[in-house]
């Protein structure tokens, strides 16, 4: 059977999405390639958020059909996702090389139309259309995955799709409107997962506190995302329940209580705040202010004083002033992030904020980056360095990335915990006194010896 290898660009839900097409494709009989060398079939699930992520995957292509195409005219070729929807034919105008252009709402079809092109009944295929039902089509998962870490910690799609129009965004035209999976389903696939060891959830979706805002009433003052934690926090053998990416503007009292009131909806929050200028914050559509981010991580910290916060945050969006700027570092200081995720803007294909007039230098984009992104490590080292001397719970995933002779495991504050473990310890919550802090990692000591 033909051999497949997928890249994957961008975010959580691209790499969630790319295993779910590489389960779909193990269950049709094809095989996963470790590498691009000999592979088939080579998948690239791309990125349209930023423009350095789109010319990242053009210019991979580009070296695929000159190197491994040249030699082997029969591998297949294809871009999956984001930059697949928002270019389609284009793409293949742009690179003849190309044989499948796939876009976010077709990731079922994979197989497919592989088949199809494989037997040579079909040369080119291009499906970019939108197809109903199509949120609920990410559920399978690799079953043996190659990273160990996967089966203690698994993500599961609960919907696709933005309706919240920020203007620098490009996600609501690549991912669609906002459509959700049902509680049932979703909780469906998390038995499955928890019956084969996983121990951990994260719920993902481009905006998953709007999760069934049209399909799921709320009851009891509880939305309906609020309703899914409680459902998944029912299943026996899930110990952890994570979410990205949230919205401020859905951090209502129901979502800040279910902190306090569900001890498995870990104390770990990505909360992207993009800005801390209320102008700049107006411009870009976010719909909240600097005052209400700042109530929202307030209310946080009372139920759970040990919240973990990161963030996102943009630098240089059209007409930040050095004073819009200087509110963003404010911030920054005030919430105290344990890190964030620093953009330059990059002007998206049909999103107002492109032509917006004053589009500002790649200097200063540059400039004001460097400036947040030493505020956010110096801020972010003072929290990795409070936990030396602390004893703190981790759940272990696997061996750690940089040294797989040790284990890896994360605090429930989301901090990855570099220790001398053995295998025996894989999937297990365990204590551990933490002896050293470094760039954004623990060091640490089992605190407990288990006694059998
Ligand atoms: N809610 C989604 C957002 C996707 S984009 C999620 O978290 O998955 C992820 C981040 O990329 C955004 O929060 C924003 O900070 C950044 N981003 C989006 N569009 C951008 C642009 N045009 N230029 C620079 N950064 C951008
Ligand atoms: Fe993009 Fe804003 Fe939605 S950042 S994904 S349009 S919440």
């Amino acid at each position: 059977m033909p051999s497949v290898f997928i890249k994957t660009y961008g975010c959580q839900m691209n790499e969630r999405d790319s295993e779910a097409v590489a389960a779909q494709l193990v269950a049709k009989g094809y095989t996963l390639a470790s590498s691009e060398t000999g592979a088939d079939v080579i998948l690239l699930n791309t990125c349209s958020v930023r423009d350095a992520a789109e010319q990242k995957a053009i210019g991979k292509m580009q070296n695929l059909a000159a190197e491994i195409r040249r030699g082997r005219p029969e591998v297949v070729l294809g871009f999956m996702g984001c930059m697949a929807q928002s270019r389609g034919q284009q793409l293949i105008d742009k690179l003849p090389d190309v044989d499948l252009v796939l876009g976010t709402q077709k990731f079922h079809r994979t197989a497919e139309y592989l088949d199809e092109i494989l037997a040579g009944r079909r040369e080119k295929v291009v499906d970019v259309a939108e197809e109903e039902g199509s949120e609920a089509t990410i559920r399978e998962h690799v079953v043996n995955g190659n990273s160990v870490a996967k089966s203690i910690s698994a993500f599961v799609s609960i919907m696709q799709g933005c309706n919240q129009y920020c203007t620098f965004c490009i996600v609501p035209y690549t991912r669609g409107e906002e459509r959700s999976r049902t509680i049932p389903d979703i909780v469906a696939e998390c038995r499955e997962l928890a019956a084969r060891g996983v121990r951990e959830i994260t719920l993902l979706g481009q905006i998953v506190t709007s999760y069934g805002k049209r399909e799921i009433p709320v009851v009891a003052g509880k939305s309906a995302f609020v309703q899914l934690l409680e459902a998944v926090h029912e299943i026996a053998g899930v110990e952890r329940i994570r979410f990205t990416s949230p919205h401020p503007k859905g951090y209502g009292d129901d979502l800040v209580e279910a902190y306090g009131r569900l001890p498995k909806l870990v104390e770990s929050a990505h909360i992207p705040v993009q800005s801390g200028s209320d102008r700049m914050l107006k411009l870009m559509h976010r719909g909240y202010t600097r005052e209400r981010y700042l109530g929202i991580i307030e209310k946080l910290r009372r139920v759970q004083p040990g919240m973990g916060i990161t963030t996102d945050i943009i630098v240089g969006f059209p007409g930040e002033t050095e004073e819009d700027f200087a509110e963003t570092l404010s911030l920054a200081r005030a919430v105290e992030f344990d890190n964030a995720y620093i953009f330059k803007y990059s002007p998206r294909k049909d999103t107002p904020a492109a032509s917006l007039p004053e589009q500002l230098p790649r200097e200063v984009k540059e400039e004001r980056n460097a400036r947040l992104l030493a505020t956010i490590n110096e801020i972010g080292a003072r929290h990795y360095e409070g936990y030396v001397g602390r004893c703190t719970q981790i759940l272990v995933e696997g061996p750690s990335r940089k040294n797989s002779a040790r284990l890896m495991g994360r605090t429930r504050s989301n901090k990855i915990v570099v220790f001398d473990g053995a295998e025996r310890h894989r999937g297990q919550l365990m204590d551990v006194r933490i002896t050293r802090a470094g760039s954004f990692t623990l060091y640490g000591d089992p605190a407990i010896i288990e006694v059998d």
